[in-house]
């Protein structure tokens, strides 16, 4: 398992003044465990989860995500192991005490009163004054951009605007922890995209430590500092988004997140090899230590290009996909040897430098991106170099533009966690 942190710069920009006391804190799992009577659902699982962390749980259904969520927030037992709050350790807190705020898909706000009295309603047992409990609830109207319709009842909310209820009366007792438990899923295609811009947006405004449950990969990708992808309990990877893509530790990872294409290789040094009249050096991003012989290489659509010389892999176009901005083709292989099972092979073309859009039928010869494809081990676990050492993406040197999203590579190597956000 790769547990790799980011180097990462400091995610709690100025806010509101009321943010300032935020009692935000790290969260550490330690080796915890979790049974269902003789079921070992989490066997002996560990994360550090930084203070002001967007931190997100990714992984198919069943996996233990929201198991793992609800022993955070102390509504399951823990059979073995420690959490901890900062150094505090909260095994023995009870739910109520442990001064967390959760999101779940289902709204859970109350539907006889207005969004005012339901954001209120997360104060009315806090001592405070009620000047000190209006401005607050004032300012996280504001916030989660909902003053407008303080007065109405849920009923006549759209979806959105109700999950923006339910994270402003989540996050109005200023908890140490957020935790949202699939927190769009009730929500339409559009609205997914608008809220979960939305959420990171409001999440690093007011800089609570955060966890977040999903199986949708790509909001995990645009929404996350960091993930952890998660399988039958037990966690596959921690890293940055882009990290996680380009450099998965494993074959699950590698098709779980993305689409990859699988290609039974032959690696002897750094020349790997898809068939007798192909092969490509990999440039020293395969690990010096890799043992030659079979390996299993990852390609995904976008690291295919067209050879203009007919060298490469012969391939026929099954299927074309127009899709604006790129062209998406199944493809059968005629010489290469492909890993079994696999739902398609695809290669996708950038429409803004296409030169011929390919029809079912035609033949095409692709080359493969020494920088870009991953080569693991028959067995699935990666034979790449680890990400933070060689290249993977870089973001621009200077400022205001970065080639990937808000996380990347930088230049020297060392992954900026915030950079260009
Ligand atoms: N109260 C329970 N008693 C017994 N088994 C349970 C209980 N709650 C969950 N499980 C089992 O634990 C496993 C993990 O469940 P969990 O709800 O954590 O999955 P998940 O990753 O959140 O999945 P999903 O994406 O579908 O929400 C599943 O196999 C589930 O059946
Ligand atoms: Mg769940």
């Amino acid at each position: 398992m790769a547990a790799s942190r980011p180097s990462r710069e400091p995610c709690i920009p100025a806010g509101p003044s009321i943010w300032r006391n935020s009692v935000s804190v790290s969260i550490h799992v330690e080796n915890v465990v979790k049974k269902y009577g003789e079921v070992t659902i989490i066997p002996d699982l560990s994360v550090d989860i930084e203070n002001g962390e967007f931190f997100t749980l990714l992984g198919p259904s069943g996996c233990g995500k929201t198991t793992l969520l609800r022993m955070i927030a102390g509504f399951n037992s823990i059979e073995a192991g420690k959490i901890r709050f900062d150094d505090e350790v909260i095994n023995a807190i009870p739910a109520h005490k442990r001064n967390i705020g959760m999101v779940f898909q289902n709204y859970a706000i109350f539907p006889h009163l207005t969004v005012r009295k339901n954001v209120e309603y997360g104060l009315q047992f806090r001592e405070l004054s009620k000047d000190e409990k209006t401005r607050r609830v004032e300012e996280m109207l504001k916030t989660v951009r909902i003053e407008e319709y303080q007065d109405r009842l849920p009923e006549r909310l759209s979806g959105g605007q109700q999950q923006r209820v339910a994270l402003a009366r989540a996050i109005v007792v200023h908890p140490s922890v957020l935790l949202m438990d699939e927190p769009l899923s009730n929500l339409d295609a559009k609205l997914r995209v608008e809220m979960r811009g939305a959420i990171r947006d409001i999440q690093k405004k007011v800089g609570i430590t955060t966890v977040y449950v999903t199986h949708d990969q790509e909001e995990a990708l645009c929404i996350s500092d960091r993930i952890a992808v998660m399988r039958e309990g037990v966690i596959q990877q921690i890293d940055a988004p882009q990290v996680i893509y380009s450099r998965p530790s494993n074959i699950f990872v590698a098709t779980f997140i993305g689409h990859s294409n699988l290609f039974k290789t032959t690696l002897a040094g750094q020349e790997l090899r898809f068939t007798p009249d192909y092969a490509v050096n990999m440039g020293g991003h395969v690990r010096k230590d890799a043992p030659a012989g079979a390996t299993v290489t990852g390609v995904r659509p976008e690291e295919f290009h067209l050879s203009e010389s007919g060298r490469g892999l012969p391939a026929r176009v099954v299927k074309t996909t127009f899709l604006g901005r790129y062209v998406n083709y199944e493809l059968a292989f005629t010489t290469a040897g492909l890993l079994p099972d696999q739902a398609a092979i695809e290669f996708s073309q950038d429409i803004g430098t296409a030169k011929t859009i390919y029809q079912p039928g035609d033949m095409v010869y692709l080359e493969v991106n020494p920088e870009k494809i991953n080569v693991f081990t028959t067995g699935g676990d990666t034979l790449m170099r680890d990400a933070k050492a060689g290249s993977v993406i870089r973001l621009a040197t200077h400022t205001g533009h970065a080639d990937v999203g808000r996380q990347g590579e930088r230049a020297d190597g060392t992954v900026s966690a915030g950079a260009g956000s």
